[in-house]
């Protein structure tokens, strides 16, 4: 697992927006796995701003949602199909045909995750699954003692889960109570794993993500059965991992092919690996 600890908010969603734009350089109709929530968001502008700056092309790009809500009518501002149109397909300019989205407004649910699959199984493997982290250690909406084996399937949305994002709908009584998720044993089958945090709050998951034992009771440690997981986190978020310092200087003394967050930002300043991130393992 590689750990990357960026000075700012900002320089995670750059050096992320890199290693995703690295992929779609080398592969044009790279299968993308998109995260919802806030964590992704500044990745997703930063390959906006590549698109815009047509320094990259993602009209052939297919991606998959890692889960949806349960309910929602179709078009609700906050069910992930509205969420990834707003913030994903308009910006990046993907074919709406390209992005597939469990559908959580199925009455058959069953056959929904099924139909889902069934899709990834003909357009995978996902290149690059984008990750957030929930307080509680989830990914995707795969909540605590979640099994690893778990496939796209209904979950019950833990009451801390609703309440954090609760900030999105007009009352936490909005929230729904299930969605649809990938599974743990779907997002392990992705070629390579990139999860993203930010902000202390984040901290005590990113730890127990990172060097905890592997347990359901942590989702996130899964990623540690993975052999290509690039986690790269702000000082705020990796403040509780024992092995910051082992990760800044690895990262620091990383050769000069491994690196993939080449270039500056986009007007700012240069602060390529050693000056503006740190850390791998
Ligand atoms: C949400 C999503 C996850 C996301 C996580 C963290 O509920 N289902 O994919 O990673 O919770 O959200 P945020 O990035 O807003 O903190």
């Amino acid at each position: 697992m590689q750990v990357v600890i960026a000075g700012s908010s900002a320089e995670v969603g750059r050096i992320a927006a890199a290693k995703v734009s690295q992929v779609i350089r080398k592969r044009a109709d790279a299968v993308v796995g998109l995260a919802t929530g806030s964590s992704p968001l500044s990745i997703y502008a930063q390959l906006s701003h590549q698109v815009r700056e047509e320094r990259l092309d993602c009209s052939s790009v297919r991606a998959f949602a890692l889960d949806e809500y349960v309910g929602l009518p179709v078009g609700h501002p906050q069910s992930y199909r509205s969420v990834l149109e707003r913030d994903v397909v308009e910006p990046l300019r993907l074919k709406r045909s390209n992005v597939h989205v469990p559908d959580g407004t199925a009455a058959d649910v069953v056959s929904a995750c099924a139909a889902f699959e069934q899709r990834l199984r003909d357009l995978g493997p996902v290149d690059i699954q984008i990750l957030g982290i929930g307080r509680n250690g989830h990914i995707g909406f795969n909540e605590p003692t979640s099994s690893f084996a778990s496939r796209t399937r209904i979950k019950t949305l833990a009451p801390k889960t609703r309440a954090d994002n609760a900030r999105f709908f007009s009352s936490p009584d909005e929230v729904p109570t299930h969605c649809l998720t990938q599974g743990l044993a779907n997002i392990l089958e992705a070629t390579r794993l990139l999860l993203v945090a930010q902000g202390e709050k984040k901290a005590d998951a990113v730890a127990k993500m990172v060097e905890g034992p592997l347990s359901s009771m942590c989702p996130a440690s899964a990623l540690q059965l993975h052999a290509d997981v690039t986690v790269v986190i702000d000082d705020a978020a990796a403040c509780k991992l024992t092995l910051s310092d082992y990760y800044r200087y690895t990262y620091q003394n990383l050769p000069e092919w491994q690196r993939f967050d080449a270039g500056p930002p986009p007007g700012g300043s240069s602060e390529r690996g050693p000056g503006g991130a740190s850390g791998t393992s």
